[in-house]
């Protein structure tokens, strides 16, 4: 492994802009906000910014329900919002990504709107019709609290359409070369603009087959392939980021021959953290990470520990599943289709000692690593919010009105004001005013792996030894190496190494002795 491009390196933050900053008064975060909070997000370690989606949008699916591929969402700002953001990032040296939801739009979007009502216009054939609800039937419903059907009948077409997700986002024909050809003038015009590349969203998603599960499939490889030969013949230096909710081996096929996606998420890495901390057993993570298939040099694992959906449970075993939902989301409002809709320090009580462990594991892992907007503050849930709703709420800046995110009298989404995690107690002032926060801890951790070749470059080799409460791995580059150990479990475990090494995380000598949920870095 030779890490040579930024993104490799870099430290992505994820942010929702309706929740970071309102500068108008409206109750909603607007891009202007983002800028005002630009240097916290520098000073965290960040390097690239990516926005959930901005466009004009009923937020059906909070924004992922795109009416207007070309415009800002009036409640987030204006184009020239944008750009100076642009510019701000920049001169911080950062960079900055945008959603770019490429399988549906909105029902409200003009191609749907004028095509649904006239099987002649070419609109219509931007959408994928039927008579009949039996097509495509080996396919998978994946919201599955509120879909019964991929299928839904427009009373205006007289037909039904095709939708993965909700019935208010049909899915885009991409067996229709001229809607290939609006998503590259899209890109095109955001990337003119000066963005720095795109997350892309429900990849797996843009082509139907009868007789297949209507994923993954090779003619959905063929338009990323054309997707990827239009940025690096007119912009090279943009990042192409994929969302598929898939197993290693599938999302394996959308880096491509470094033809696809540059980056791609490690889907199953991440509830298999949460369960290995739950069992005290590192097994499902070794397990997981030795099933990592190679990827092209220049491509990168992205890896999370929580995002703005539920922490979903697809890609993992039945009986897990169970057990996942049993001890983590208890109360039955906490799950949400095949996932839990809670935040990383409620699912791990707000155990300091359990919530940086685990970002222990994000910050020494290959891949690039993604902090969700909030969670480096160890902020809180709402269960009882619509949807997945309860972990996007206002971001919680101090003690005053609204946790300072606006001062509106009525915010887009109440302000987490609970006993563990209320704004009160649990903000941006307050946690850098005390040295121990998860904040700092995450900072250091940032820090720590920007200031590593080996952390940032190197390849990896498990230790997997007698005890399963441990996580042990070498990351290696150069020649060099530093040693990763977690203690997963509740008790002290001793850990024999040879020689003297020094916790670089902790800054002292190891004793071999590991306290309960303790981690090492020893170079
Ligand atoms: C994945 C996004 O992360 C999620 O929030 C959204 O609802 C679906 N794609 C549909 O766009």
């Amino acid at each position: 492994m030779n890490n040579s491009k930024w993104y490799q390196q870099a430290i992505f933050y994820e942010l929702y802009v309706r929740a970071f900053k309102d500068t108008t008064g409206d109750g909603n975060g607007d891009l202007r906000g983002v800028i005002e909070k630009l240097d916290y997000v520098k000073d965290l370690g960040v390097d690239c910014v990516w926005l959930l989606p901005i466009y004009p949008s009923p937020l059906k699916d909070d924004g992922y329900d795109i009416q207007d591929f070309y415009g800002i969402h009036e409640d987030f700002g204006t184009m020239d919002d944008l750009k100076e953001l642009i510019d701000e990032v920049h001169k911080r040296d950062m960079r900055l990504i945008l959603d770019l939801v490429v399988n549906h739009v909105s029902d409200q979007h003009e191609w749907f709107q004028i095509g649904r009502k006239d099987p002649t216009h070419p609109y219509h054939d931007y959408f994928v019709w039927s008579d009949s609800k039996e097509k495509y039937n080996e396919t998978r419903i994946i919201f599955l609290d509120v879909e019964e059907s991929n299928w839904t009948w427009d009373e205006v077409a007289q037909k039904y359409y095709w939708h993965r997700f909700f019935a208010s986002q049909p899915d885009l024909n991409y067996d229709n070369p001229a809607v290939e050809q609006e998503l590259l003038d899209i890109m095109d015009f955001w990337l003119k603009l000066g963005i720095d590349g795109f997350r892309v969203d429900a990849v797996p998603y843009l082509i139907e087959r009868e007789g297949t599960n209507c994923e993954n499939l090779p003619e959905t490889h063929d338009i990323l392939k054309r997707m990827r030969a239009f940025t690096d013949a007119n912009y090279p230096d943009c990042v192409m980021m994929c969302e598929a909710n898939q197993w290693p081996e599938d999302v394996r096929e959308y880096f491509g021959d470094d033809d696809e996606f540059h980056m791609g998420f490690n889907f199953p890495l991440m509830p298999r953290i949460y369960q290995a901390v739950a069992q005290k057993d590192a097994t499902p993570i070794y397990e997981i990470m030795k099933t990592l298939p190679e990827i092209p040099e220049n491509c990168q694992w992205t890896n999370f520990l929580r995002n703005h959906d539920e922490l979903t449970l697809e890609m993992v075993s039945e009986e897990v599943r169970q057990f996942m939902w049993n001890f983590y989301a208890a109360e039955p409002r906490m799950r949400s289709n095949l996932g839990i809709r809670r935040r990383m320090a409620p699912l791990l009580e707000n155990d300091v000692r359990k919530i940086t462990l685990i970002n222990s594991i994000l910050f020494t892992m290959p891949g690039t690593p993604i902090v969700y907007y909030g969670d480096e503050i160890g902020m809180g849930d709402n269960i009882w919010l619509h949807d997945r709703n309860g972990v996007r709420t206002p971001m919680q800046w101090n003690d005053a009105k609204n946790a300072g995110f606006s001062n509106a009298e009525k915010t887009y989404s109440p302000v987490i004001d609970d006993e563990g995690f209320g704004f009160k107690k649990v903000n941006v002032d307050s946690v850098m005013s005390d040295k121990d926060s998860i904040y700092y801890q995450i900072q250091k951790m940032i820090t720590l792996r920007k200031s590593s070749a080996i952390l940032q470059n190197g390849g990896i080799e498990w230790l997997d030894g007698e005890d399963q409460s441990i996580l042990a791995y070498k990351r290696v580059f150069d020649g060099n190496e530093i040693l990763i150990v977690h203690n997963l479990s509740d008790e002290t475990k001793e850990f024999v190494v040879e020689g003297e090494k020094k916790d670089v995380y902790s800054n002292s000598t190891f004793d071999n002795q590991l306290a309960a949920y303790q981690f090492v870095w020893l170079q």
